[in-house]
């Protein structure tokens, strides 16, 4: 079970177990953390932006055109480590990825 550390918008870090098969952002709001997902991970809100620490950005899948155009309409939108949290599905190899919650829109 992958470890996911997150840091919230009052600068908190949260270690939150998760489960294969989820996606990060159904991780952070099963956690409570303030993530509004409105759309439920269909990528078309982009209330679920997170940073992606640096060491970590390339153990990603790379972001789909979609997902980077959504994102990098945010008016928090930072390049290389904004991510929608959606779009991230949780696997082993990512245990300890560490992210921090964006800024709401
Ligand atoms: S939950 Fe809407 S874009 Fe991620």
């Amino acid at each position: 079970m992958p470890t996911i550390i997150a840091i919230d918008r009052a600068g908190q870090e949260h270690r939150l177990a998760a489960d294969t098969g989820q996606s990060l952002m159904q991780v952070l709001r099963d956690n409570d953390l303030d993530v509004m997902a409105i759309c439920g991970g269909c990528c078309s809100c982009a209330t679920c932006h997170v940073y992606v620490a640096d060491d970590w950005l390339t153990a990603l899948d790379p972001q789909a055109p979609d997902e980077r155009e959504l994102v990098q309409d945010s008016p928090h939108f930072r390049a290389g480590p904004s991510r929608l949290s959606c779009q991230i599905p949780v696997t082993d190899r990512l245990d300890g990825l560490r992210v921090t919650l964006a800024p709401e829109d």
